[in-house]
């Protein structure tokens, strides 16, 4: 299964859920790319200032990322992607990455208007460690900078700024917006009002997905 959302609409808060119910990983490509930065490899130390400026990673450096994942044991039986793809280069390339002889993907748009992701994204938290996420306002760790579930430091992300989430946003409805109508054309795409409480917009997701 695929997220297609503009940053912020939730596709995190809602793939974590959907994994832990499906059982099936969570795959989040600004995860995997946030832990490249902070181990320092070569992949991080690219990534760090294209991410820090809300720009994409190339398509080559995140085609190679997803081929390698995919190809891992836990995978096989279903994913969650969250973050990939984001072009059209990058859709055509996974459909000859999972072939024809699986079940066929469901992709599913969060659908937030844009004036409500900055508030979301300004005050959002992320776990150093375990990647939980917060809300200053809606979902605040139950100690001030604290991790609820592990005890590691609740931190903001370097892109979590607004002039970032303004070209994050940019870059969404640029390269990203045609990946939706792409699957939209094959019959794939489900779309979901991302407006409202988490447990709210995870049953319309439950919902759609029956
Ligand atoms: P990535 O990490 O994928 O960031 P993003 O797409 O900008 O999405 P976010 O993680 O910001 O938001 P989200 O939709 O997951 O929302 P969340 O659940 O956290 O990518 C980062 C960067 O990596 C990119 O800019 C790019 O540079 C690079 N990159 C990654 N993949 C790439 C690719 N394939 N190709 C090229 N480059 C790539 O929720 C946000 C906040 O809202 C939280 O605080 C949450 O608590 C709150 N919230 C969630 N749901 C609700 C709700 N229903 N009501 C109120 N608040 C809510």
């Amino acid at each position: 299964m695929i997220f297609i959302g503009p940053p912020g609409s939730g596709k995190g808060t809602q793939a974590k859920r959907l994994s832990e119910r499906f059982g099936v990983p969570h795959i989040s490509t600004g995860d995997m790319l946030r832990e490249a930065i902070a181990e320092g490899t070569e992949l991080g130390r690219q990534a760090a200032p294209i991410m820090a400026e809300g720009k994409l990673v190339s398509d080559d450096l995140m085609i190679g990322i997803i081929k390698d994942r995919l190809a891992r044991p836990d995978a096989a039986p279903g994913f969650i992607l969250d973050g990939f793809p984001r072009t059209l280069v990058q859709a055509e390339k996974l459909d000859t990455i999972v072939g024809n002889d699986g079940e066929p993907l469901r992709v599913l748009q969060l659908l937030v208007p844009d004036d409500a992701i900055v508030r979301r994204i300004t005050l959002r938290r992320t776990c150093s460690s375990c990647g939980a996420i917060y809300h200053l306002e809606n979902n605040p760790p139950a100690s001030d900078s604290v991790c609820d579930r592990c005890g590691a430091e609740v931190i903001a992300r370097a892109d979590d700024n607004e002039e970032a989430v303004r070209k994050r946003l940019e870059a969404f409805h640029r390269q990203t917006l045609p990946v939706a109508t792409f699957y939209k054309a094959k019959s794939l795409l489900r779309e979901v009002d991302g407006i409202g409480p988490v447990d709210e917009v995870f049953e319309r997701i439950e919902k759609s997905l029956a």
